[in-house]
């Protein structure tokens, strides 16, 4: 058993559903991201399902994965996303998005961002500070449109996470301070351009725990009661995303614990319920697939020398995380302590470490969790070409982005005449 549902083992061999990974990586080559459509779908449907009968909206978080194949899987099913750039809106308006469906998030919008959001109708920007409303109302005024806007407010709560990815502390440079978000709500009524809609805040990512994202509701929750009663109406609450997945030993709580427990916090309140979960509908539901290129034993450490590195997934070097890493046929013989390196030229290109494998030059392996913050964060560091990816459905498998060429890479340089 490997403890992901959608990758496991058949005789001793590691499959994606019905496919045999050895096989992806014959035909596509290798660093291969691997996805899974089943679990896709899977992971949404909880979440959506877990809302039953609430007026909501899941706005997965482009970021997370912004392929274009997994775009699309979310509008067919009713979903909406969480953007925070003019490219990815693009990328969700050529995936066949729904502009209607489209939160507009991040603390550095441009001009021709909003310019281009405005155009295509989004549902709501969630601004994140006064001078962005100024900018907002004037882009908006000059292209005579409205703005549906939410304010992201920081509820300043300790989210418990890597102090790289939270984002609901009063240091943090997202949202609108707790203590002054009442009085720019009440004074957004004189910026002619904008209508308030919304109201909304985001406290981090990989939370394992339901009780910062509790806690933070009932903050928001408080201060929307407060804006109501002073006439101003909101139509949708935006919980944000942030719900943690299994990379390890970790247990976060279910989607539909986490779904059920803000609909508790809401309680009664009929706004509309928006959340925009990344990593949860998409970190399990892929794997980065490479090769052993080298062992080198060395009389301090064995160091096995993959053909992944830190440009094709930087979370291991960025954060230290932890992604389990499976053999693709595994072989119980002569486990040795491994250090999983890729061949970039840093002490920090690692992707795991001590790792106790059996492994010969040559071998697959699985790094695991790879769905999300993987392939979305990769770089052409040391000039290396972006991975393939690719989706299983079943027993089909389906190319969804081509492997880089080095060509493609340097295409846009000139040399001086
Ligand atoms: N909404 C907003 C406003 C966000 O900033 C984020 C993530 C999300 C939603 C989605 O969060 P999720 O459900 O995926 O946790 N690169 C890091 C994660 C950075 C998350 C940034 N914001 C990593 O690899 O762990």
């Amino acid at each position: 058993m490997s403890g992901f549902p959608a990758f496991d083992y058949r005789n001793a061999r590691l499959y994606g559903e019905s496919v045999q990974l050895d096989r992806i990586a014959e035909e596509f080559g290798t660093p291969c991201y691997v996805y899974s459509r089943a679990a896709l779908i899977a992971a949404y449907e909880e979440f959506d399902a877990a809302f039953a009968g609430r007026d909501h909206l899941v706005c997965y978080a482009v970021k997370a994965n912004s392929n274009l194949a997994i775009l699309n899987f979310f509008a067919p099913r009713g979903g909406g996303v969480d953007t925070v750039s003019g490219g990815e809106l693009l990328r969700v308006l050529k995936a066949g998005g729904d502009p209607q469906k489209v939160v507009f998030s991040g603390v550095g919008k441009q001009p021709d961002e909003m310019r281009a959001a405005l155009a295509a109708g989004i549902l709501c920007f969630n601004v994140e500070a006064e001078p962005e409303l100024v900018v907002l109302d004037r882009v908006a005024g000059e292209m005579n449109k409205i703005a549906p806007v939410s304010l992201r407010v920081n509820p300043d709560v300790d989210a418990k996470t890597h102090p790289y990815i939270s984002t609901g502390l009063k240091e943090n440079k997202f949202g609108i301070p707790f203590d002054e978000a009442e009085r720019l709500y009440l004074s957004s009524r004189e910026f002619a351009n904008v209508r308030i809609t919304g109201l909304d805040c985001h406290i981090g990512s990989q939370l394992t725990e339901l009780d910062p994202f509790v806690e933070a509701c009932g903050k928001i929750l408080g201060l929307l009661d407060r804006l109501e009663t002073q006439g101003l109406p909101i139509d949708h609450l935006d919980l944000g995303g942030g719900l943690g997945i299994r990379y390890a030993g970790e247990s976060p709580p279910p989607a539909r614990d986490y779904v059920a427990a803000l609909c508790s916090a809401v309680g009664q309140r009929n706004q509309r319920i928006l959340i925009e979960p990344g990593r949860a509908l998409v970190g399990n539901a892929g794997v980065l697939l490479t090769r052993v290129a080298y062992l080198k034993h060395t009389p301090y450490r064995n160091f096995a020398i993959v053909d992944a590195a830190m440009n094709d997934l930087m979370r291991p070097a960025l954060y230290d995380a932890y992604h389990e890493i499976l053999p693709v046929i595994a072989n119980r013989n002569d486990i040795k302590t491994y250090q999983i390196v890729g061949p970039v030229c840093e002490t920090g290109d690692f992707l795991g470490h001590d790792r106790k494998l059996s492994l010969a030059q040559g071998d697959l392996l699985a790094i695991m969790s790879a769905g999300a913050y993987g392939m979305s964060m990769s770089s052409n560091y040391n000039t290396r070409p972006r991975a393939a990816e690719v989706m299983v459905d079943g027993d089909r498998i389906h190319l969804i982005r081509e492997r880089e060429s080095i060509e493609q890479l340097i295409a846009g340089e000139k040399i001086l005449p």
